[in-house]
Order: structure tokens, then C-alpha cells, then sequence
């Protein structure tokens, strides 16, 4: 017997659709970025777009421990005509912003469910989100005090991973 219900099943579907979604959105920018030779933010949107995948699998693979059906949904074509660094960043950011509205959303689900199981799983993004917001924001900042965007990706390091 499955254990996890069809609408939290379909819920965290739909969950991973929004990894992968950001996952388009980061590679997207990541090849804008290198066909304007900013190579290392180019790397920096690349390593996010990876990690994006991961938190897909993760979903994925919770879905299958639990007996569920895990299904990909159809993924939208993401931006490609950006206008600058600054666009890319500040999107990023909000984007970040509204996935973890997102995982909020799925704690509160299961809560309603009353689905035990999953806690542990998403207090992992939970916790994740934080970081992702504090990296993407961190960004953003440290594009507007460089003002030169050049400069800026040269100082772009990615530690982490
Ligand atoms: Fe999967 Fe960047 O959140």
C-alpha cells in the first residue's frame, strides 16, 4: 500500500516540476551569461542549474519510497532574451523567493494531511531555501556595489557544492 495520498502525491508532482522549471531558467541564463563572456557567472548559473536537478531526484526518488507514481509535468520554455546581468540576477532571486513560498506551501499540505512522513524531506528544502535566497540576494548586492559587470564576474566565486 502507498504511503502517501494521491493529493500529496500530485502535489509533490507538481513540486517537481518547479525544480526542473528552475533548473531551464538557470541553465538559460547560465548560457546567456557565457555567450557575453561572463564565464565565471556563467559557471556560478550552471552549478545552480545541477543543483536544481538534484532537488528534482530528490522529490522523485521520496515518491518512489513512498509507493507513489512520480510523474514529470510539461516544462515551459524559460526566457532566453535577457537583457542584463542585472535582469538575470534580480530573476533569479525572485524566483528563489517563489519556490520557497512553494515548499511553504507543501509543509502546510502536509500538515493538513497529516502526513508524517515527509517531514524530514521538507524540512531539507526548507532549510535549503534559506540558503538559496541568501546566495541569490547576495548576488544581487554584490552586482550593484561593482557596478562594472565585468569585474563583477571576475570576482564571482561559487564555494559551496
Ligand atoms: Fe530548488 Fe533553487 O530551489
Amino acid at each position: 500500500m502507498a504511503l502517501i495520498s494521491e493529493k500529496f502525491n500530485e502535489a509533490l508532482n507538481a513540486q517537481i516540476g518547479e525544480e526542473l522549471n528552475s533548473a531551464y531558467i538557470y541553465l538559460s541564463a547560465s548560457i546567456w551569461l557565457k555567450e557575453h563572456s561572463y564565464n565565471k557567472l556563467s559557471s556560478w548559473y550552471f552549478t545552480q542549474y545541477n543543483e536544481e536537478l538534484s532537488h528534482a531526484y530528490k522529490f522523485i526518488n521520496y515518491i518512489i519510497d513512498v509507493g507513489g507514481t512520480a510523474k514529470i509535468p510539461a516544462i515551459p520554455e524559460p526566457k532566453s532574451d535577457w537583457e542584463s546581468v542585472k535582469e538575470i540576477l534580480e530573476t533569479g532571486y525572485a524566483h528563489e523567493q517563489y519556490i520557497t513560498g512553494k515548499i511553504h506551501e507543501l509543509v502546510t499540505l502536509a500538515e493538513e494531511l497529516k502526513d508524517y512522513n515527509p517531514r524530514e524531506l521538507l524540512q531539507w528544502f526548507v532549510t535549503e531555501q534559506i540558503e538559496e535566497e541568501a546566495s541569490a540576494s547576495e548576488l544581487v548586492e554584490r552586482q550593484a556595489a561593482f557596478k562594472n559587470d565585468m569585474l563583477f564576474d571576475q570576482h564571482t566565486v561559487r564555494n559551496e557544492e
